[in-house]
């Protein structure tokens, strides 16, 4: 959410006592009431499209989520093998005439791509790159009074393919209208930095940028107050003059007694308050949420927060958000960072552009260390029509608006200048870093940088001693440059115990592991034969399961990554290796290694496309948590005779004994470095019972049953009251049961929904990688006994009712209360 308007909502319900709402300053969700129409051939001008077939909606819309899934559509099964092209939106807006010596601007906060602007018919500008946010300023444009406004945007996601994964098309995050006095805070145009903390004080360092756009010279009184669970903390005041059609940095320190520290447990947040007072009338007020935390990366013990210790338990995610694709739903995003808090996870990598300002929000709030990352593509390119296009007109720009947008947030301790970029093995790329690096360090000294590097010696993930020279071929210059401040490497967990010997002065971060194989619900026995698959990763893969399943033992990887406990029991050894971020947290649409199509998506995550946890999810809270975990797997449907491997995955316990029909398989426990046990048995129906002991005392107990055939539908909510903002969301988990309640984990009925009152179906799904079915359709086939439903609020209070139906099944239904 954006920061003003977290102020307004303040300022209106709470007394802070000294301030009060400037009438000046409003910044307006400028989402809804929009016009769209998808034009396949490059219209420059509006004129010539057909007025009749713009459709209504509001922001943020991909377009691309709508589509069909084709292999032949440019974007390859790569990019999740939906439509791009071009499309258009125009909105129509008044503006008072009273506010006629106002300032209006215009953020996007992002739109997917190559995206061209214009109010009232005069061209505001062009942004190529699609994940960073931007301000146009339409003051000088505006009609005031009872004519329109009309703004205009044209979006070229029509070159592909442009990417790597799977980028959607639109104006897919939130669009705010912004109105100012003539002299105020610039966009992102506070910085605020903490650089000497102890237990009893912190020093806060704080840069405004104020612009004058008035003809003359104003003298001002700026005022910055710091605020803590909204009680005033600190306060400054200074008289200022600020020069005519100029901006200016003002600096200043206030200090914070006993401060709170930021931490991943307890994330406690600071505001800034800054007002504007010209001749004590309130022109401006800007509000900036700030953490204060200490941090180090250290050569031996790895990365401490506030002094302390912390294995950074990370994931790399990228943007889309499964059946929603990529328009950003604060609450989407907040489901995600909840299921991943609960496995255990401490850390992001924003893989591998700008993030959407809310997930940085949430992280801020939520406490998880981000990594945020600029760049997947320098100048060489990486896909035929990507980014590499734009790289010499437009990286510093992007990079500079990258760091001024995101340098305030705590959660955020690492910049990434890019991830495996091709000019890494050559001194373009160290030049190019040292540019980068550069512009960084310009606008921000307190964060480390980095940049996901391929293998620094080796690609073929070999067990690596000192052969960091140059006469290797694989010999990483970049990597050896010692431009960055932290080596980060993606991959290659066999090197990291050699790291303190290939580079005794830079501390090390895994930017990128793992590259694990999954489909949640489905089991290859036998579960301790490991695959590689694909064979290499230019190398097209004919072999794997014909219907391009992947077994959800952790038995399968790519030749570059490991198994989840490979790569994570080296992690665990050492203090030195700081932390890793695990490649995927959760599946994503495009890049369906080790498949092809019809695979449109990835088999990497921890999670799946719907948001399912697979079983690995429960070696991490195992080991990430301090609850006590009992997992057993797989399901227990199986031939009668055939021999099946039970996994368990237990923590905060001795041993785990395992019953079959009540009778004893027999006591397993961790021995080393174990991070499961194992009973291989030949199936027999009835009842698998494990309980765990830590001292001879029961600690949990867990049963799976040979379920009968598919009988109910039972439908969850992972909440049963949303807001009537229509925007808030409902994720139901639909699993198809027997008769006698167990989840038939085989199902896949097809099942219809239909829904009553102030609620709308958004999106639909089951994780299934291969599944060509629409996630906009009402009915969808269960994937190993599950699938999902996005319901989202209208604009109006009342009971949702959403009802199952499948043939052969009891209907189901669930009431949600939208408030
Ligand atoms: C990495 C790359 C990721 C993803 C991953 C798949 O090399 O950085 O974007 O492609 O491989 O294993």
């Amino acid at each position: 959410m954006r920061a003003n308007l977290h102020w307004y909502i303040l300022t209106l319900i709470l007394a802070v006592g000294c301030t009060q709402l400037p009438e000046s300053r409003s910044v307006e969700n400028f989402n809804s009431n929009w016009s769209f129409l998808l034009e396949n051939e490059d219209n420059t001008s509006f004129n010539k499209i057909d007025e009749s077939n713009w459709r209504k909606l509001n922001l943020p819309h991909d377009w691309s989520i709508e589509g069909d899934f084709n292999e032949n559509h440019p974007a390859t099964y790569n990019g999740g093998a939906l439509p791009g092209g071009i499309g258009w939106y125009k909105k129509t807006f008044k503006v008072d005439e009273s506010d006629n010596q106002k300032e209006f601007y215009i953020d996007f906060d992002g739109v997917y791509m190559n995206s061209e602007v214009w109010i009232n018919n005069h061209y505001l500008g062009k942004r190529p790159n699609g994940y960073i946010g931007f301000r146009y300023d339409l003051t000088p444009y505006i009609n005031f009074g009872e004519k329109e406004n009309e703004i205009k945007v044209k979006v070229d996601n029509s070159q592909q393919p442009n990417s790597r994964w799977y980028s959607g098309s639109g104006i897919y995050r939130n669009v705010w209208l912004v109105k100012t006095d003539k002299l105020h805070i610039n966009n992102w145009g506070t910085f605020v930095t903490t650089p000497i903390i102890t237990t009893n004080s912190a020093t806060v360092n704080i840069e405004t940028s104020i612009i004058n756009n008035y003809k003359e010279a104003k003298e001002v009184l700026l005022k910055t107050t710091v605020l803590f669970n909204n009680k005033k903390i600190s306060e400054n005041s200074n008289n200022l003059t600020i020069n005519n059609e100029n901006e200016f940095t003002f600096s200043e320190t206030l200090k914070v007694d006993n401060p709170k520290l930021w931490s991943i447990k307890s994330p406690h947040l600071y505001t800034l308050l800054s007002e504007i007072y010209i001749k004590n009338e309130l022109v401006d007020t800007y509000k900036t949420s700030f953490g204060i935390r200490s941090f180090k990366f250290d050569l031996e013990k790895g990365f401490l927060l506030n002094n302390k210790s912390v294995k950074i338990k990370g994931v790399c995610n990228h943007h889309d958000l499964g059946a929603l694709g990529t328009a950003i739903n604060t609450r989407a995003l907040e489901r995600q960072l909840e299921l991943l808090k609960e496995m255990g996870v401490n850390g992001i990598r924003t893989s591998h552009n700008p993030p959407a300002p809310e997930l940085l929000d949430l992280c801020d709030k939520m406490g998880f260390i981000v990594m945020d990352e600029s760049f997947d593509v320098w100048n060489n390119t990486k896909a035929t029509f990507d980014y590499a296009i734009e790289w010499n007109e437009w990286h510093k720009k992007d990079l500079e608006d990258f760091i001024k947008r995101d340098r305030n947030h705590p959660s955020i301790f690492i910049w990434s200048i890019g991830n495996e970029i091709q000019e890494q093995w050559n001194e373009q790329g160290v030049k190019t870093a040292k540019e980068l690096k550069k512009i960084v360090r310009n606008l921000d000294t307190t964060r480390l940088i980095t940049a996901g590097m391929n293998p620094p010696v080796n690609m073929e993930n070999q067990d690596v001693t000192l052969q960091f020279d140059k006469a290797n071929v694989n010999y990483n210059v970049l990597a050896a440059s010692g431009v960055l401040d932290l080596v980060g490497y993606n991959y290659a967990h066999k090197t990291f115990e050699y790291h303190q010997q290939n580079f005794p002065k830079t501390p090390f971060i895994a930017t990128e592991t793992t590259s694990g194989l999954q489909t949640r619900g489905y089991y290859d026995q036998k579960s301790d034969t490991l695959k590689r698959w694909p064979i290499r990763w230019d190398i097209p893969f004919d072999g794997g399961n014909s219907n391009n399943t992947v077994s959800s033992y952790d038995q399968v990887s790519t030749p570059w990554g490991s198994t989840h406990e490979e790569t994570w029991k080296i992690i665990k050894k050492h203090d030195y290796l700081s932390g890793m971020f695990i490649w995927t947290g959760f599946d994503y649409l495009g890049e369906p290694t080790p498949y092809v199509w019809p695979s449109r998506s990835s088999y990497f995550g921890v999670i799946d496309l719907a948001g399912f946890p697979k079983d690995v999810y429960y070696m991490y809270q195992s080991e990430w948590t301090d609850k006590p975990v009992l997992h057993i797997f797989p399901h227990w449907n199986w031939e009668i005779g055939k021999e099946v491997d039970i996994w368990a995955y237990y923590s905060q316990a001795d041993e785990v004994e395992l019953f079959l029909n009540e009778e004893s398989l027999g006591i397993k426990k961790k021995e080393g470095d174990d991070l499961h046990i194992m009973w291989r048995i030949p199936f027999k129906p009835g009842s698998l019972k494990a309980i765990s002991r830590k001292d001879g005392n029961e600690i949990l107990v867990k049963e799976i049953k040979t379920a009968e055939k598919p009988s109910q539908i039972a439908l969850n909510a992972d909440r049963t009251i949303i807001k009537s903002d229509g925007v808030d969301l409902s994720f139901i988990t639909v699993s198809v049961l027997d008769k006698n309640g167990t989840m038939v984990p085989n199902a896949s009925n097809n099942i219809q929904f239909t829904i009553e009152g102030p609620g709308k179906i958004i999106g639909i799904d089951n994780g299934d990688p291969t599944s060509h079915a629409s996630f906009k359709a009402s009915d969808r086939k269960a994937f190993y006994g599950k699938c999902l439903v996005i319901v989202q609020s209208l604009e109006k209070e009342g009971t949702i009712k959403l009802t199952a139906n499948s043939q052969g099944l009891k209907e189901s239904t669930i009431k949600i209360s939208v408030k």
